[in-house]
């Protein structure tokens, strides 16, 4: 399967950003901007925080937009006694369809481990939902020459909560960590390398399902760089932080996206 038949995804992480009130503005704003041929060649999805998602699933719901709704993290467990914690179930009820799962900030601020990443991803696909399987290395991991031991490693892990045959309904992100909120994007060089790696391993575990994966990169991408970091063979698309908190960079990612898979 070649990249062209990869649907290309452009994500928005908006991490602990924007109430409720705030949210719907924002929605309205990037749904205002959107093109016709913006959907037709681009999977787009947000991922609120919790707060935010009944009344971003009112607005999708009640204007029918093309937007995938998302979450940032959930538990592993079902139901029960886990303070502060949100299932796969609750969030099905609001219509999410894809759950971030391992996000660089989970791992180092919240002791995310691998074992959890797996766990996590079980969860969402019993669920019927979408895992966003988030991997990347850190800079001092880069710097002392361990990028690939690392995906390898997180790849693997959280292979091990995906079932056979069941590969083909995950996405991968890789988001090095040293690029994520600096202005210091991956070079399209870098980004490609470690993206292939990533489907190269998944190749050696699954097989021929790895071409089917969407791997997609983010770390400071922004309308400027967008571009050419989804022109490469193995980025499949793009998972924005900063850049997907204001309407007008948001949908200029998506427009150039859009321009390098649309026919
Ligand atoms: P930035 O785009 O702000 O670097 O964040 C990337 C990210 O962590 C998305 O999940």
């Amino acid at each position: 399967m070649s990249k062209v038949t990869r649907r290309p995804l452009v994500a928005g992480n908006w991490k602990m950003n924007l109430d409720h009130v705030e949210a719907i503005r924002l929605i309205q704003d990037v749904a205002l901007r959107l093109r016709n041929t913006d959907h037709r060649s681009v999977d787009i999805a947000i991922h609120p925080p919790f707060t935010d998602l009944r009344s971003v699933e009112g607005i999708i719901g009640a204007d029918e937009l093309p937007i995938a709704l998302g979450a940032q993290h959930c538990s592993a467990h079902a139901s029960g006694a886990y303070t502060g914690e949100v299932s796969v179930a609750m969030l099905a009820r609001l219509s999410v369809s894809l759950v971030l799962v391992g996000h660089s900030e989970r791992r180092l601020y919240f002791g995310m481990s691998d074992e959890m990443v797996a766990a996590t991803t079980a969860a969402v696909l019993k669920g019927l939902l979408t895992p966003v399987i988030c991997v990347g290395e850190t800079g001092e991991e880069r710097e002392a020459g361990e990028t690939e031991s690392v995906l390898v490693r997180q790849i693997t892990a959280a292979l091990d909560g995906v079932a056979k045959g069941s590969e083909s309904s995950i996405i991968v992100a890789y988001e090095p960590v040293w690029a994520i909120g600096t202005g210091l994007a991956a070079t399209t060089e870098d980004a490609q390398v470690a993206c292939h790696r990533i489907r190269e391993e998944i190749r050696s575990l699954r097989g021929e399902a790895a071409d089917g994966i969407r791997i997609l990169y983010g770390g400071s991408a922004n309308p400027e760089n967008a571009g050419d970091l989804v022109a490469q063979a193995d980025v499949d698309g793009l998972l924005v932080g900063g850049a997907s908190l204001q309407g007008e960079s948001f949908a200029a990612i998506i427009n150039s996206v859009a321009a390098c898979y649309g026919s």
